[in-house]
């Protein structure tokens, strides 16, 4: 438009350092979010394992660190990295996009960060502050023996650590700092379940495939004592049995800009407890949506991207669609935790259509479960339930005689899994088992040793108590008030 106009001049605009760094560090990163950029980092680097480790006093957090054992970064490397929307080469699977993550997930959380990074025998470092950057965007390169010695002090315990970086928060902004120990323990409890959750979600497909083990660990200063957590998968997909025969259904859409999208419409059973429904909130529902995948990693967890008006939209509590980015790829915003759809995609959404179904019909579907199972709640179910998986066979037959006289039965399954500490069984009602707590299985055990068909007893047991519980859509306040005694009751009767 304006090409007739002519330059007479021109001046070098290089960012004003206060200025961007204070934009930068209001973008809007969640600390899981920031966490997690630094993990995609990690997965780049070809790490197998990754720790985070968030250091504190009686009343602060001092500091966090995150660690891998990837192939590190060379001195020059390191000094690419370091840099601002830096230029590196990425290959179409990798995590990375736009060489801005490292810096602008630690500065949402931090004012310095270093960098260490060990690969082919030396080690390299580097520092970035806040104030340096507001004055002359000069990066601080560090001594190289010290630097050594603070990788193998502060690396992911090994016999041998030989490569890997390990990324520091210093000066941290946005972890609240406690007034006493006390807060600061709840508040940590708290802060590392979130996290646990959303790492677990975001990589889940890494978790599950054990391409990566990563782990969360708070160490205090004054105390020895550390015990890692690891982080398990959380796949928002992980169902046994679907909520309506036939699903999950394959849909096509072509989107405009993109190309052609694979997606996946699945509707889960009504009325699940399962870690994978929930995904760390207290009801299912707030996760409905579409789950987009790049190169494995969660992109957006949920939500309808405009498709489907007033979301969440309670008859669709059970209906989830992963779908498949290439690697190009919608708009992501830099915390690649959410996509931009235009109003040309969206509509491009609501005409998906495969496996004979389309995506409107799909909606339909997944809201008739929601309803009937609704109405459902108030029949009871009306074949007698057994004892089923988890138990060893000879009892199952002598109950299946005994309470279905050896008739039409619904069995009931025994699961160990990781529940929540205060959990030594949970009651799925939607699946039809009962979940043991893992963690607690040395303590149930005894002597005893683990099997498929371990610790009867425990388990009969349990049948007995809460097989009526089954015939429940769901519970009441006043019997999950019951449930949690009961499980306090065990824990104590176990010596935890
Ligand atoms: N943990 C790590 N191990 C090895 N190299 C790393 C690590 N973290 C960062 N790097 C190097 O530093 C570069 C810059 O990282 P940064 O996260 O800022 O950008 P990116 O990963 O390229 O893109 P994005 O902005 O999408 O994260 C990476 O491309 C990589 O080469
Ligand atoms: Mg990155």
């Amino acid at each position: 438009m304006l090409e007739g106009l002519k330059a007479v001049d021109s001046t070098n605009l290089p960012p004003e350092g206060d200025g961007t760094i204070r934009a930068l560090s209001r973008i809007g990163y969640d600390l899981s979010d920031a966490l997690a950029d630094l993990i995609d980092n990690s997965i780049d680097a070809g790490a197998s394992r990754a720790e985070i480790t968030i250091y504190r006093s009686d009343d602060e957090v001092t500091s966090v660190t995150i660690a891998d054992d990837g192939r590190g970064m060379s001195d020059a490397e390191l000094r690419i990295g370091m840099q601002f929307a830096a230029r590196t080469d990425h290959n179409p699977n990798d995590l990375g996009a736009f060489g801005l993550g490292l810096k602008s997930a630690s500065f949402s959380q931090c004012e310095t960060l270093t960098v260490i990074s060990r690969k082919a025998g030396t080690t390299a470092a580097a520092r970035w502050s806040v104030e340096q950057i507001g004055k002359d965007w000069k990066c601080e390169l560090l001594e190289s023996a010290a630097s050594e010695a603070e990788f193998r002090r502060l690396c992911i315990p090994a016999k041998r650590p030989v490569t890997g970086t390990i990324v520091v928060w210093d000066r941290l902004t946005r972890l609240a700092v406690g007034s006493g120990d006390h807060d600061l323990d709840e508040f940590l409890a708290n802060e590392v379940a979130i996290i646990e959750a959303h790492l677990g979600l975001v990589f889940h497909r890494f978790l599950t495939a054990g391409s990566l083990i990563l782990t969360i660990v708070v160490k205090h200063e004054r105390r020895s004592l550390a015990l890692p957590r690891t982080v398990k998968p959380r796949d928002p997909f992980d169902y046994r049995r679907s909520g309506s025969e036939g699903w999950p259904k394959k849909l096509i859409t072509e989107l405009p800009g993109v190309g052609t999208l694979n997606m996946e419409a699945h509707i889960w059973p009504a009325g699940s407890l399962a870690d994978g429904y929930l995904l760390g909130a207290k009801s299912g529902l707030r996760w409905q949506g579409f789950y987009f995948y790049r190169n494995h990693r969660i992109i957006q967890a949920g939500g309808w991207n405009g498709v489907v008006r007033n979301e969440p939209d309670n008859d669709l509590a059970l209906a989830r669609v992963s779908i498949e980015l290439p690697p190009g790829g919608l708009e992501m915003n830099v915390q690649k935790s959410a996509l931009q759809v235009t109003a040309a995609q969206e509509q491009a959404f609501l005409g998906a259509q495969g496996d004979g179904i389309t995506f409107e019909e799909y909606l339909e579907e997944a809201r008739k479960v929601c309803t009937s199972a609704r109405r459902a709640n108030k029949a009871p179910k009306n074949v007698p339930l057994v004892p089923g998986q988890g138990i060893p066979m000879p009892v199952r037959r002598t109950a299946q005689k005994i309470l279905a006289s050896s008739g039409p039965h619904q069995e009931l399954d025994f699961v160990w899994q990781v529940l929540d500490q205060e959990e030594l069984f949970r009651l799925d009602l939607a699946e039809t088992r009962v979940l043991l707590n893992k963690n607690y299985r040395r303590e149930i055990l005894g002597e005893a040793s683990a099997s498929a068909t371990d610790a009867p007893i425990i388990k009969i047991l349990i049948f007995l108590l809460f097989k009526d519980d089954f015939e429940r859509f769901r519970f009441s306040a006043k019997r999950n008030a019951y449930l949690k005694a009961c499980n306090a009751l065990l824990l104590e009767a176990i010596g935890i």
